[in-house]
């Protein structure tokens, strides 16, 4: 029986990564690694301590795995160190498979967070694995947080501009990896993963007008004065700054893509904006 690992699964990603993966094969074939196994207990499949700053630990963990599904670590700055223990623990205890979260264009993007995951799709590429890189587009959540504050103050804020974003939601994420994790024809590929739809935040601000029936207008701020309401609102300073950062590159077309792979992988299209904003209200 192949066991199929999952990493980060009491993540948000995880979570929805393990709920898809149980409609497709045996509850016991799949194993969470988790940093804490009490919080894995309702995710209804073996869990394994696995930190990715512990690489004797990680060996442990990965014994008898064929494939793994390395779900990129939240610990900004020390990511590439972190993936690298786990590949190398991969290679050790005969892994054959990774399937690695990567960021959408990867290769060419200006976001700041693109330099750990260039690391780590080289270092897979040459790790001798057989590899299936998966370039996610930013998740749709990622925006629907300021959704709130944006009926408070009928406003929402940012650095986008016009830029378009082709997002998707965790779920459609999840499904790709789902999707790869159970069939073939993946072996050493790279996809860029994105939303069928791309959308500015002048398109949100009108979608949250239309299904709240309050104004809510998009106000686009420059890159410094943004970051300083982000910070206003609580968010670490560093955090904020590199949010507004983001937005900039969304700007400059770093989250659009019109590459239709993430649907035809999953085999559905994506969830469209306009769900998604519906959950949002409704939550
Ligand atoms: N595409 C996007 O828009 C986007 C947005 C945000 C993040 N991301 C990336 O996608 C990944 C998954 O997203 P998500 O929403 O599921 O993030 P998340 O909810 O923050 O989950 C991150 C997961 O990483 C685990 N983790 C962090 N440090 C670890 C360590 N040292 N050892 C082992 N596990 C560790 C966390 O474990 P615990 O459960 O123990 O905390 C958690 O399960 C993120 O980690 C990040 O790399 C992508």
């Amino acid at each position: 029986m192949t066991t199929i690992a999952v990493t980060g699964a009491t993540g948000q990603l995880g979570h929805y990564v393990i709920e898809q993966l149980k409609q497709k094969v045996a509850a016991n074939s799949i194993v969470a690694l988790v940093r804490n196994p009490a919080k894995a207990a309702a995710l209804g499949v073996t869990a394994r301590q696995a930190d990715y700053a512990q690489a004797d630990a990680l060996e442990t963990a990965l014994t008898g795995v064929n494939t793994l599904v390395l779900i990129s670590s939240s610990e900004v700055g020390q990511r590439a160190q972190q993936h690298s223990n786990v590949i190398q623990a991969a290679k050790n205890t005969g892994v054959q498979h990774i399937i690695y979260t990567s960021l959408l264009h990867a290769d060419t993007s200006p976001l700041s967070l693109a330099e750990e995951h260039r690391t780590t799709e080289a270092e897979l590429k040459a790790s001798g694995l057989t590899y299936t890189i998966l370039r996610n587009g930013w998740y749709t959540e990622n925006y629907l947080g300021s959704v709130g504050a944006a009926l408070e103050h009928g406003a929402l804020i940012g650095s986008a501009g016009q830029g378009r974003i082709a997002s998707a939601t965790r779920e459609d994420f999840a499904a790709a990896i789902v999707a790869v994790a159970t069939s073939t024809g993946h072996a050493n590929a790279t996809y860029e993963l994105a939303g069928d739809s791309a959308w500015t935040l002048s398109d949100l601000a009108t979608e949250v007008s239309k299904q709240s029936g309050k104004t809510v207008v998009y106000n686009n701020l420059p890159e410094a004065e943004y970051a300083k309401a982000l910070a206003g609102f609580g968010l670490p300073e560093g955090l904020a700054q590199a949010i507004a950062s983001w937005d900039v590159g969304a700007s400059q077309g770093a989250l659009f893509s019109d590459d239709k792979s993430l649907s035809k992988l999953i085999g559905r299209p994506t969830t469209p904006l306009a769900t998604a904003v519906e959950r949002a209200l409704n939550a």
